[in-house]
């Protein structure tokens, strides 16, 4: 079992990690997810509570997060929104999915949480035609994906919304030049949009698996 980066041992990383106690419901997500046969699989601690911590100074009650997975990053979200906070949780995988609600709902969280099952290109085609705008974004689904999910969410933004996004090093590959996959390319791609488009406000942070954060400026 992993979080994130975890594979790149980084002692600063660990020291912060120890000062904080054992979350019960995190573990449970990470056991489930464990045990479910999908990848062991979360954003890094930190992140999470960061996640949290980014929901709640944001106030924002429509929350989309593309990529569930085992729901660890749902759990974070759902913690950081106040009552009546709605979150949207794209998926590929139907089992995903499942497990995804499963762990939202243990962890007090399933009246939150709507899932659509799919290719998130297409769930965001449809929120579009619906008119449905959020406040805030988590981008943690297939990394080919990431420029066209960065654009697609700054199109479903109301103005001022967060945009964060993990993984933006890919554990290394993002900085080695003999890596040229697709995954690759299109990460670079979606951090180099994050430093530069107009429309943003925004820093990327380099710990763990690197995180970016976004606003959408209001016009
Ligand atoms: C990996 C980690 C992630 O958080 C993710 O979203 C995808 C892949 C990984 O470590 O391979
Ligand atoms: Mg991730």
């Amino acid at each position: 079992m992993k979080q994130d980066g975890g594979e790149r041992v980084n002692l600063d990383e660990q020291y912060v990690e120890g000062l904080y106690g054992r979350d019960g419901i995190l573990e449970r997500v990470k056991e489930g997810t464990a045990a479910s046969g999908m990848p062991s699989i979360w954003i890094a601690e930190g992140y999470g509570r960061l996640l949290s911590m980014l929901v709640r100074m944001t106030g924002a009650r429509r929350v989309l997060e593309i990529g569930a997975l085992g729901g660890y990053s749902g759990v974070c979200l759902a913690r950081g929104m106040e009552e009546g906070g709605r979150l949207v949780s794209l998926e590929l995988h139907q089992s995903y999915a499942d497990a995804a609600k499963k762990h939202m709902e243990e962890a007090g969280f399933g009246q939150a949480v709507e899932y659509r099952v799919g290719d998130a290109r297409q769930s965001l085609e449809r929120l579009k035609e619906e008119g449905a705008t959020f406040q805030f974004f988590f981008i943690d689904a297939d990394k080919e994906g990431y420029p066209f999910y960065l654009e697609r969410a700054i199109e479903l933004a109301e103005p001022g919304a967060v945009i964060v996004a993990d993984n933006i090093l890919l554990r290394g590959r993002t900085i080695d030049e003999a890596r040229q996959g697709p995954a690759v390319q299109a990460v670079r791609s979606f951090n180099k949009s994050i430093a530069n488009d107009p429309r943003l406000e925004s820093t990327v942070l380099p710990g763990y698996d690197g995180l970016a954060i976004a606003i959408v400026r209001k016009k």
